[in-house]
């Protein structure tokens, strides 16, 4: 396991998941039930970004530093200040240090009587977390593979959640081991929501996984896509997507308002390009 998320935290596919998981998030919990998260490749939860790892590369220039560049239109501002506003508190002074990994977006968006669980395989970066949020009762650390980690948190006692999918891409198959994860967890949670990030290059290799998601029986199932650069033979990234089953009836306008915005401030010349598709029917 050699891949440091660290190295990317803040690009333009950290940019576009989480603004979709604060969207889902901010959405879920203005209902009073509680509910359960379970990030299943969780990272260590917060980057600097002016650590060794993101000074090397600089990724989050072209992601966070573009969105942040200049004012956003107000309908845009507002869809995204339950993202901005976690930024902004990570970063009192008004600098752009600290960026927010998934589980930090999580911690701060969920409520006292919700639950937690932040999954990370990596051994040093499962300790980072469980430092990091040993203060924190709603979340419980769990070290296991994420396939695993679906089939022995899933159902939620809650009955209501969110499974993050967000795999590190080091190993062949992932979209296929992707494909079985949602099977896995509808099979456990039919109600449950889904996000499962994925890369767009050049080779359509992510087509297992968007239709795995679109056999399961679910309404309006979505696939949010960010382009922001050409695809080359050779490989690289391209841009992004994000799939999410069971998504909030509301995640689909929203995601269109902001995609445009997020397209032409991070695409490469001319080549951003945002999409938002229904993989299934809505109800
Ligand atoms: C893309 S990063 C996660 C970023 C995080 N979700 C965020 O948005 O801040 C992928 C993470 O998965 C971890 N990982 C790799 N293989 C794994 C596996 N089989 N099961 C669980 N975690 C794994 C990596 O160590 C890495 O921290």
């Amino acid at each position: 396991m050699n891949y440091r998320h660290a190295f990317h935290a803040g690009n333009h596919a950290d940019v576009l998941k989480h603004v979709v998981l604060a969207r889902v998030l901010g959405y879920l919990v203005q209902k009073d039930k509680p509910l359960a998260v379970l990030d299943a490749h969780a990272g260590i939860g917060r980057y600097d970004l002016k650590g060794a790892e993101a000074f090397k590369t600089g990724e989050w220039k072209d992601g966070i530093g573009k969105i942040l560049a200049e004012p956003l239109p107000e309908d845009v501002r507002a869809l995204l200040a339950v993202y901005l506003n976690i930024i902004h508190d990570l970063n009192p002074d008004g600098s752009l240090r600290i960026y927010p990994g998934s589980p930090e977006i999580i911690a701060r968006l969920l409520r006292r009587s919700d639950r937690i669980i932040l999954n990370e395989l990596h051994p040093v970066d499962a300790d980072t977390l469980a430092a990091r949020y040993a203060a924190d009762k709603r979340v419980r650390i769990s070290r296991v593979d994420a396939g695993q980690a679906v089939k022995a948190e899933l159902p939620f006692k809650e009955r209501r959640g969110v499974v993050l999918i967000d795999p590190a891409f080091e190993v062949p198959g992932e979209l296929e081991k992707m494909a079985r994860m949602l099977d896995h967890i509808h099979a456990r949670m039919q109600n449950t929501t889904i996000l499962a990030w994925y890369p767009l290059k050049q080779d359509g290799a992510e087509q297992p996984l968007l239709e795995a998601a679109a056999a399961l029986p679910c309404a309006g199932t979505l696939s949010i896509e960010l382009r922001v650069r050409e695809g080359f033979a050779e490989g690289g990234l391209a841009g992004s997507g994000v799939v999410v089953v069971n998504p909030p009836h509301t995640l689909r306008s929203e995601i269109g308002t902001v995609l445009p915005v997020l397209a032409a401030r991070m695409g490469v010349g001319k080549w951003g390009r945002g999409s938002v598709r229904e993989l299934t029917p809505p109800r």
